[in-house]
C-alpha cells in the first residue's frame, strides 16, 4: 500500500524516461522494441497522473542531443511518436487534456508535425492537465533562446539592461509557462539532468529510480510522488521542526 497526500500533490512533474535501449538489449531486442515498449509505459503514465490530479506533466521524449543517434533508431521514434498521438488523441479530448510541445519543434519531421500542431491546437482550451512534450528539447538551448529574445529588446530600446532580471528570463522559457517543475523523475539508474529543465529545477525535488523506463509502473509514479511528499522544500530558508503530515486527507492505492 502506497500513501499518496490529496491535497500535497506536486502541480508540475517533469519526467527523463531512460532506459529503453538497456531494456531491450537485457532482452536481446533491438533498441527500437524498447522504445515501443516505452511509449507504452507513457501511456499509462499519462492517465495516472491526469486520474492523481497533477496540473502538469513534462516528458522528456527526445533531447536536442539525441540528433546524434543513428538515423533508423530516430526513424523509429518519430514513427512511435506519431502512432502514439494518433491513437491517444480522443484520450487526451475527452479528458480535456492541454497536449503542448516544447523544444525546437520545427526540426521535427512533418509526418510528426501533421498530428502534432492540429492536436496542440484543438486541445489549447484544456485545463485539466497539461502534457508537455519535450522534443528535440534542450535546457541550454532554451536557456539561450530566452537570452537572445532579451538581448534583442535591449538593443531595440524597448528594454533596459537592468531589466534583465531572472523573471524576465523565467517569462520567456516555454517549459516554464505551467510553473516550475515541483518534482523531477529520471527512470534508467543514472544520476543526471542531460540538459532538462535546466532553469526551472532550480527548487525542484529530484527522485532517481533503477527501473528502466519500459517497466517503469504506475506505482513507481506513485512511490515517487509519496517520496516527494515526505520531503521538505526550504527554499533557501529554515525548515520546520518537524514536518507536520497528522490529519492529512490520504488517497490510498493498492498495489
Ligand atoms: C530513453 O531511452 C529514450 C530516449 C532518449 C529517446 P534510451 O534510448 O536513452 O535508453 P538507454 O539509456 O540507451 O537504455
Ligand atoms: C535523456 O536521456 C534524454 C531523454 C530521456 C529524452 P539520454 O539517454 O539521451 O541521456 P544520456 O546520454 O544518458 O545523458
Ligand atoms: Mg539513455
Amino acid at each position: 500500500m502506497i500513501l499518496v497526500e490529496a491535497r500535497n500533490l506536486p502541480a508540475h512533474v517533469g519526467i527523463i524516461m531512460d532506459g529503453n535501449g538497456r531494456w531491450a538489449q537485457q532482452r536481446g531486442r533491438s533498441r527500437v522494441d524498447g522504445h515501443r515498449e516505452g511509449s507504452n509505459t507513457v501511456r499509462r503514465v499519462v492517465r495516472a497522473a491526469r486520474k492523481l490530479g497533477l496540473k502538469a506533466l513534462t516528458l522528456y521524449a527526445f533531447s536536442e542531443q539525441n540528433w546524434a543517434r543513428p538515423e533508423t533508431e530516430i526513424d523509429a521514434l518519430w514513427i512511435l511518436l506519431r502512432e502514439f498521438l494518433l491513437s491517444e488523441r480522443n484520450e487526451i479530448l475527452d479528458n480535456g487534456i492541454r497536449l503542448n510541445a516544447i523544444g525546437n519543434v520545427g526540426k521535427l519531421p512533418s509526418i510528426v508535425r501533421a498530428v502534432l500542431e492540429p492536436l496542440r491546437r484543438e486541445s489549447e482550451e484544456n485545463v485539466s492537465m497539461t502534457l508537455n512534450l519535450a522534443l528535440s528539447y534542450g535546457g541550454r538551448e532554451e536557456i539561450a533562446t530566452a537570452a537572445k529574445e532579451l538581448a534583442k529588446r535591449v538593443a531595440a530600446g524597448t528594454m533596459t539592461p537592468d531589466e534583465v532580471t531572472p523573471e524576465a528570463l523565467h517569462r520567456l522559457m516555454p517549459s516554464l509557462a505551467v510553473g516550475d517543475p515541483d518534482l523531477v523523475i529520471r527512470t534508467g539508474g543514472e544520476h543526471r539532468i542531460s540538459n532538462f529543465l535546466l532553469y526551472g529545477l532550480a527548487y525542484a525535488e529530484l527522485y532517481f529510480t533503477d527501473a528502466l523506463w519500459p517497466e517503469f509502473e504506475v506505482e513507481d509514479l506513485y512511490k515517487a510522488i509519496a517520496a516527494y511528499q515526505a520531503r521538505e522544500r526550504r527554499y533557501g530558508k529554515v525548515g520546520k521542526a518537524a514536518p507536520v503530515q497528522s490529519g492529512a486527507q490520504v488517497i490510498r492505492l493498492a498495489v
